[in-house]
């Protein structure tokens, strides 16, 4: 198949776009003829064919990666090349902003602001960052041993990554993984997920022209089970790192375990938990809530699901989130007003009415939504969703749905909140909402959860670590700590006067 599509995208008319197998910098038909479709979430029309990458392909990925590896990335250039090429990278995707954030729209169903003024200008932001620190994280000397010897540490890149990425953010995603493990000197072998593969592959041509030297960032569409499974599994990949579902990241850890052990690193779902208690502004709390739960039509790992409030403010607070519910900006992708969009297939969708329809049937209170939007025509839109009166044993608030559907549960005291809150599997993101300061320094420390927000919610900054608890994740992306779990420590001891008598 050809490695490259014509597709109609909005004002921009017909745009041609890859399709295929990006490695050593080239374009390469697959080794298949196997291919996979996506579908336009709007419209729930087909949209283009992909190739889909063998074993044999990740295969050919490693070897070019590897070759890179050991040749013209990792410790063969300064740490300043990589970041200069890290900034190029950044500044050709700023130029071409209205192209990326128009097929990043047509591709997932968000809304083109949300793209432009979000998750790009975040992806961005993450380049530069990592750019910036690409020079910046040094070992340590190690002076304690007197006379006697010298120690240092040295930190190296990992060496051939695999990366395995979500359709939910695709761009930040991209970003967040691509990023610090390129700055920190590694190579990799990338998967988008097979709903929204078209992002990654646009940004190999950008990459290329960023002057990022062949064989260091290849990138293979596919499915989990074959293209994902083999990466996991591969011989010659010293690191996987995935998000997406705690189902998938049990695999890949099992797949690791089974091939060379190779390192790990997930980030999983969440049901983060949001508590509002008598003291919040009910309003701004509202506000925050709204953002939590339908930023992304609540398709996002950090969505706050669950919100527990005091009974003091219940009815008020649940009348006040009904309001932002109401207020939604749904609409169409192309439309600049537009802030909540379509799910981004029908499996999601219908997944997401069963749960809506398993809360009503174990007795939670419709509020608000409920239903698919109106005015889906054929797109994947489901209404801003409240349940009330939910209760802990209920299927709606132990799972994450990955929807725009927030369950909602009264409490009466902050031990009872905090015991609400930790009352899952998950623990990815928090928030409390209070205006007692003693109370927000009590709470944070007891909530189990990788972020906690305090009277906000959703802001996340490249450097600022973001990772789970429990079953979210093993580990945080972001900040110095993202960069370092693309590093190994290796301890130098240098012998300066100990000598070695034999035998001891
Ligand atoms: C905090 O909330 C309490 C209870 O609603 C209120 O009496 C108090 O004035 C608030 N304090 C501040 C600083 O807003
Ligand atoms: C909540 O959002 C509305 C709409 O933008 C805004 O008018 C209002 O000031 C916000 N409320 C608070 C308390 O921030
Ligand atoms: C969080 O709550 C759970 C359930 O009550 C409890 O087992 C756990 O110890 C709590 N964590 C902290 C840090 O208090
Ligand atoms: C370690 O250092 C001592 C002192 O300089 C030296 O005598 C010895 O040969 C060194 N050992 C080795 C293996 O170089």
């Amino acid at each position: 198949m050809p490695t490259h599509a014509k597709l109609r995208v909005f004002s921009l008319g017909e745009v041609e776009v890859p399709v295929g197998i990006f490695i050593n910098n080239e374009w390469v038909e697959a080794s298949s003829s196997e291919t996979f479709s996506t579908t336009n979430p709007a419209t729930g029309e087909k949209s283009l064919d992909f190739a889909h990458a063998s074993k044999e392909d990740v295969d050919k990925a490693v070897k070019a990666a590897r070759k890179a590896f050991k040749t013209t990335w990792g410790n063969n250039i300064q740490a300043t090349k990589r970041a200069a090429v890290l900034f190029k990278l950044a500044d050709l995707m700023e130029r071409d902003t209205e192209r990326l954030a128009a097929l990043e729209s047509i591709t997932t169903g968000k809304g083109i602001r949300m793209v432009r003024t979000t998750e790009l200008a975040d992806s961005i932001a993450c380049l530069r960052y990592y750019a910036g620190l690409a020079d910046k994280l040094h070992g340590q000397t190690i002076t304690s041993f007197g006379k006697e010897k010298f120690v240092y540490t040295v930190h190296q890149p990992i060496g051939v990554c695999g990366q395995i990425i979500p359709w939910n953010d695709p761009i930040m995603m991209w970003a967040w993984k691509v990023a610090p493990a390129l700055a920190a000197g590694c190579t990799l072998v990338l998967k988008p997920s097979e709903l929204t593969p078209l992002t990654a592959l646009l940004m190999c041509d950008l990459a290329k022209e960023a002057g990022i030297p062949a064989g260091v960032l290849n990138t293979l569409p596919g499915f989990g089970s074959t293209t994902g499974d083999a990466i996991a599994r591969h011989m010659n990949i010293d690191k996987v790192a995935f998000t997406g579902s705690v189902v998938t990241g049990r695999r890949i850890s099992i797949a690791a375990a089974e091939s060379n052990l190779k390192k790990v690193n997930l980030e999983l779902g969440g049901k983060s938990p949001i508590l509002v208690f008598d003291s919040a502004d009910v309003e701004e709390a509202a506000n925050w809530t709204a953002l939590a739960i339908w930023f992304n039509s609540g398709q996002y790992c950090c969505a706050g699901s669950r919100v527990y409030i005091q009974e003091g403010v219940y009815e008020k607070f649940i009348t006040a989130l009904k309001q932002r519910a109401e207020a939604c900006a749904i609409g169409q992708p192309h439309d600049e007003k537009t802030s909540f969009g379509p799910l981004i297939c029908e499996t999601q969708r219908d997944k997401v009415l069963n749960y809506i329809v398993s809360g009503k049937e174990a007795g939670a209170r419709v509020v608000t939504g409920g239903e698919k939007w109106p005015q889906s025509n054929g797109g994947f839109w489901i209404e801003p969703t409240i349940l009330a009166d939910t209760t802990p044993d209920m299927r709606v608030v132990k799972e994450e749905i990955f929807g725009p559907v927030i369950v909602a549960a009264p409490f009466s005291t902050e031990e009872q909140a905090v015991e609400l809150a930790n009352d899952t599997t998950y623990g990815l993101a928090a928030a409390v909402f209070t205006n007692d300061t003693r109370q927000v320094a009590r709470v944070t420390s007891a909530l189990d959860a990788g972020t906690v927000w305090c009277n906000q919610y959703a802001f996340v900054h490249p450097s600022v670590p973001f990772g789970g608890f429990k079953q979210s994740g093993t580990g945080p992306e972001l900040g110095t700590y993202g960069m370092e779990a693309y590093m190994q420590v290796k301890a130098v001891h240098q012998n300066l006067t100990q000598r070695m008598k034999w035998p001891m």
